[in-house]
């Protein structure tokens, strides 16, 4: 496998053409930002725990029937996964009132809800992502409603499983971001990345922000929560 041409930089990956025409190489860097950009930083090592949590939970979601992109976790901070074409949405699902829905809606973080939440915002960086719905996504042609019935029952599938194992790992899933891709025959699976840059999790008994929301709120020990969390996953595979 020969790495290419890079043909993308985005905040906290770079994405690499290869000689395989169906495959590109993802490299993770340290970099983190907020705040749609406003914010900027890097955290120690994040590149290599990113790329190891996000193959662990891809890995175990492909098991579990959610087709996804991933190829391998190459090394340290590479993944090899399969072309697609980004859907410009942010699907979000909420479990725990937390972020901007706390602010949005006025209510205290941690608030507990009768059901999952799922929201979607049109991937746009100069729009700052506005928050749409499906009918937006479906009008402007974002996606179809086809597309977006296979979007949100991936999604919901991905939180069911991902809460299980975080649980089993003492952490509660609070929310969580997915982007979704079409494969060059037009399906759609789950691409990008999962991992504390795009989860808030918090830890069962202390609720300490074992995520992003540590760099975000400037709460201190960063990466320290990301070993954590990757310690943690570790330990379901013994
Ligand atoms: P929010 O509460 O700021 O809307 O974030 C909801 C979830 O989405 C949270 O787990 C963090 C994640 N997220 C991203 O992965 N990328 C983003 O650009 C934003 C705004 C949130
Ligand atoms: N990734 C987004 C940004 O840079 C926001 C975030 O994760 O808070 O701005």
């Amino acid at each position: 496998m020969k790495v290419l041409e890079q043909l993308y930089e985005g905040k906290a990956k770079r994405v690499f053409k290869t000689d395989d025409d169906n495959l590109y190489m993802v490299e993770y860097k340290d970099d983190a930002t907020a705040f749609n950009g406003q914010k900027k930083g890097t955290i120690a090592h994040k590149g290599v725990l990113n790329n190891k949590i996000s193959g662990w939970f891809f890995k175990r979601l492909a098991e579990n029937g959610v087709d996804n992109h991933l190829v391998e976790v190459v090394d340290d901070d590479h993944q090899l996964v399969k072309r697609v074409e980004i859907v410009k949405l942010e699907v979000i699902i909420r479990n725990i009132i937390a972020g901007s829905m706390a602010k949005r809606l006025g209510l205290e973080e941690g608030t507990e809800i009768s059901e999952p939440i799922i929201e979607f915002s049109y991937k746009d960086d100069d729009l700052g992502d506005p928050l749409i719905n499906r009918y937006h996504a479906q009008a402007i042609g974002v996606a179809t409603k086809e597309e977006i019935d296979t979007i949100m029952a991936q999604a919901f599938k991905v939180n069911d499983l991902l809460s299980k194992w975080l649980d089993e790992a003492n952490l509660i899933l609070v929310d969580f971001k997915l982007e979704f891709g079409r494969t060059p025959d037009g399906k759609i699976i789950l691409a990008d990345e999962i991992s504390p840059d795009t989860c808030r999790l918090w830890d069962k008994d202390t609720r300490k922000k074992l995520d992003k929301d540590r760099f975000r709120q400037d709460l201190g020990d960063v990466a320290e929560a990301y070993v954590e969390v990757w310690n943690r996953l570790q330990k379901l595979d013994k």
